[in-house]
């Protein structure tokens, strides 16, 4: 099994020298090293900070609702939550309450995996952060054209989509138009109160049953995923007497967007034939190094603190750059991270996905000679190798070797042709390192602050930890701007005009 190999004098190191691949703070970019230093002392108020709040999530619904009427935010247990289930999986006693076992998530994968064969379409239903940790696990993980491909082709399992992220009545109809026939709908709300998920809702359980599923037999059609809070709609739809779905619980005091390992993205996630057990181990050893309030010992203190020392530069806008494409939903993740838990009190970074090297072909242009506002970090994986579906002999694609053809050869020797000709034979992955090394030259050449973060390989043991390591720097860098980076009180607003438009 990998390890996550963030290593902090690597990969956000303050290089002074001009070697490649680069990384981390030069005193080019502004921030000198005295400065740098000067941010230990309120990293560390920051991690201990938030371990104090994690000791809160233990306690009992009654008395963290209790603490939150005090004005505590305690959604802090996203840290204790990988660690949790496979405690509880392994028959240990996790440090927190568990409403939803891993293996009821297992259980309930298993069985959607199962009707394949009578069911071949999985829904998954639902907004923010209720969609995008899934979405970034499918894409990293899951054939990019797995909806195209025969079932033995894509692990297993069935097909999945996505529904519920706009109001866009072309993006239902054109769905319902795709899945033709009955389908199995995952509707993942924590609040249960969410009018896209609850538009979506009707329309697809309408669908189900206008296909022939009888009212009391949606549930077999149906799993919710649900918080504990009391207006969760979903949670009366599972009770008696409707009993219209099957329900996972999520763990208390985990929001939105620090969800992704609990069944909000682990359901789909399984689905889909990831091996979240080892993305859960990537997450929980991760949690274990960023407890540590040292910052050059913490990675994502270290990360934070970089990002931190740039943004009070004026670097706003912090792109994550990703050299593979199927790690672009990761992006997008972060980018809901990012923005709703930071973008506050008038602060906030501004997140920004690219994929190498399709957006160098665009943004590129901006980021090396546009304005001196924006910090690239770069994700690196050092070995693309394939990667299994669970329980299968079955490898997803990889970055494994694909060779550049050569041409005809009188065509060549004729026309000089574009002057590739030396490069036939040559694998893929040498052009993207290569490409990768010419940029972060381009960049640094031009004292564009940017790093790398070095992963060993695209495995869930790895990618566990890097999301788990970005939700504490989140969480780390909000305490040090002031911000309280759990709840999302500006997105109430939009709410709020919206429904009173729409009052009958
Ligand atoms: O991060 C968050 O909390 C939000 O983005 C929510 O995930 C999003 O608004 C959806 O909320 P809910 O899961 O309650 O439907």
């Amino acid at each position: 099994m990998s390890t996550l190999r963030f290593d902090p004098h690597r990969a956000f190191a303050r290089s002074d020298g001009r070697s490649d691949p680069t990384s981390g703070l030069t005193p080019e970019h502004g921030v000198t090293d005295a400065e740098f230093a000067a941010l230990a002392g309120p990293v560390e108020r920051a991690v201990r900070e938030m371990i104090d709040e994690r000791c809160l999530c233990s306690l009992r619904p009654a008395q963290v609702e209790a603490r939150r009427a005090q004005g505590y935010d305690i959604d802090a247990s996203f840290l204790d939550v990988p660690g949790a289930l496979l405690d509880d999986h392994a028959g240990r006693r996790p440090v927190i309450p568990l409403p939803s076992s891993l293996s009821a998530v297992l259980f309930l994968a298993d069985e959607v995996r199962k009707r394949v064969a009578e069911v071949d379409a999985f829904v998954v239903l639902g907004i923010g952060g209720s969609f995008l940790g899934a979405s970034a696990l499918m894409n990293a993980f899951a054939h990019p054209f797995h909806n195209e491909l025969p079932v033995d082709q894509r692990g297993g399992g069935p097909r999945i989509y996505f529904a519920g992220t706009t109001i866009d009545p072309v993006d239902h109809r054109s769905l319902l138009d795709r899945l033709g026939g009955k389908f199995l709908l995952n509707v993942i709300s924590k609040s249960g109160t969410t009018f896209e998920t609850a538009a979506g809702y009707r329309v697809l359980r309408k669908a189900l049953i206008d296909r022939g599923v009888k009212p009391e037999e949606l549930s077999r059609y149906i799993i919710g995923v649900t918080g504990a809070g009391p207006r969760s709609v979903l949670q009366k739809l599972a009770a008696e007497p409707h009993k219209e779905m099957r329900l996972l619980m999520m763990p208390e005091c985990v929001g939105g967007r620090y969800s992704v390992f609990t069944p909000v993205g682990l359901l789909p996630a399984a689905v889909a034939g990831v091996d979240v057990l080892s993305l859960l181990r990537g997450a929980a050893e991760m949690t274990e190094r960023c407890l540590e309030p040292d910052m050059n010992a913490n990675p994502a203190a270290h990360y934070a603190a970089v990002h931190y020392a740039l943004y009070q530069k004026g670097c706003h806008i912090r792109v994550l750059s990703m050299w593979q494409k199927r790690l672009e939903a990761i992006g997008w993740w972060y980018d809901q991270l990012c923005a709703e838990s930071l973008g506050k009190k008038g602060l906030g970074p501004t997140p920004l996905t690219s994929v190498c090297t399709r957006d160098l072909h665009s943004r590129g242009q901006q980021h090396q000679q546009g304005l001196y506002n924006r910090a690239i970090t770069n994700l690196i994986i050092e070995r693309d190798e394939p990667v299994f579906y669970a329980g299968t002999d079955k490898a997803r694609p990889t970055g494994a070797a694909l060779e550049l053809p050569g041409v005809p050869q009188d065509l060549t020797e004729k026309d000089g042709l574009d002057g590739y000709r030396h490069l036939a034979g040559k694998g893929f992955d040498v052009f993207n390192k290569a490409a990768r090394s010419g940029t972060n030259a381009a960049y640094r050449d031009d004292d564009r602050p940017m790093a790398d973060i070095i992963l060993p390989d695209a495995s869930e043991h790895t990618i566990g930890g890097l999301m788990q390591m970005l939700m504490i720097a989140t969480v780390i860098e909000g305490k040090m701007l002031g911000i309280n980076p759990y709840g999302q009180p500006g997105v109430e607003a939009y709410k709020r005009n919206m429904m009173l438009r729409l009052k009958g």
